[in-house]
Formats: structure tokens, C-alpha cells, sequence
């Protein structure tokens, strides 16, 4: 599983280093867990959980600012 898309962390904007940031998180998850059932299974236990959701939402922050680092922050 190619875990790093186009195998670069460089994006053109914010809005795109974001998008790596999530897609990253997913392809972790998708890594992990690699029966598509289970994960079908999964998501609307996920869906429903606040204290899931927000732990996502720092996955993805957490991915975001190696992401930016890596842009130097676009600057
Ligand atoms: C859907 C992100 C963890 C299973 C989605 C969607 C996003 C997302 C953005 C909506 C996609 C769309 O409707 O276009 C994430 C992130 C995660 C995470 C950032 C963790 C950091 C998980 C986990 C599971 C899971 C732990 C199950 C083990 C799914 C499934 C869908 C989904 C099955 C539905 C896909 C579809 O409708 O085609 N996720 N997710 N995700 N997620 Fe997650």
C-alpha cells in the first residue's frame, strides 16, 4: 500500500497540504485494517462518537504540521 501519495509531502497550498493530511490518515487506517468489511463495519461506529471523531481530528492536525513543516509553511 503506498502510503505517501506522489511519494512527495510538497503541495501547492494549505488547502492541498490539508487534503494530504487526511488522505494520509485514511491510508494509515486502510493499512491497519485492510479488510474493506470490517472497515465498512466500523464506520458508523466511528460516525456516531464524538470522542472518536475528535480524536481524528487530531490525527490529522498531527499529519497536517509535518505537512506544513515540509512547505515551510507556504510561505
Ligand atoms: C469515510 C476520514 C478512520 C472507515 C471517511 C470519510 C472521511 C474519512 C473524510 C468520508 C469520505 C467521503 O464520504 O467522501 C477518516 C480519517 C480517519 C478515519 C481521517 C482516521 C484518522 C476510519 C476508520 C475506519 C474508517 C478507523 C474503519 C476502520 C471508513 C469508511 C468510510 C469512511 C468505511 C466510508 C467510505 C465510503 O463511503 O466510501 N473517512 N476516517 N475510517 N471511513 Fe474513515
Amino acid at each position: 500500500i503506498t502510503l505517501i501519495p506522489n511519494n512527495s509531502l510538497l503541495t501547492n497550498t494549505p488547502e492541498e497540504g490539508r487534503q494530504l493530511a487526511v488522505k494520509m490518515a485514511r491510508l494509515i487506517i486502510k493499512m491497519t485494517q485492510p479488510d474493506a468489511e470490517v472497515r465498512d463495519r466500523l464506520r458508523p461506529t466511528y460516525a456516531e462518537d464524538a470522542s472518536m471523531l475528535i480524536a481524528i481530528g487530531q490525527v490529522v492536525a498531527t499529519e497536517f504540521a509535518t505537512i506544513a513543516k515540509a512547505n515551510d509553511y507556504w510561505k
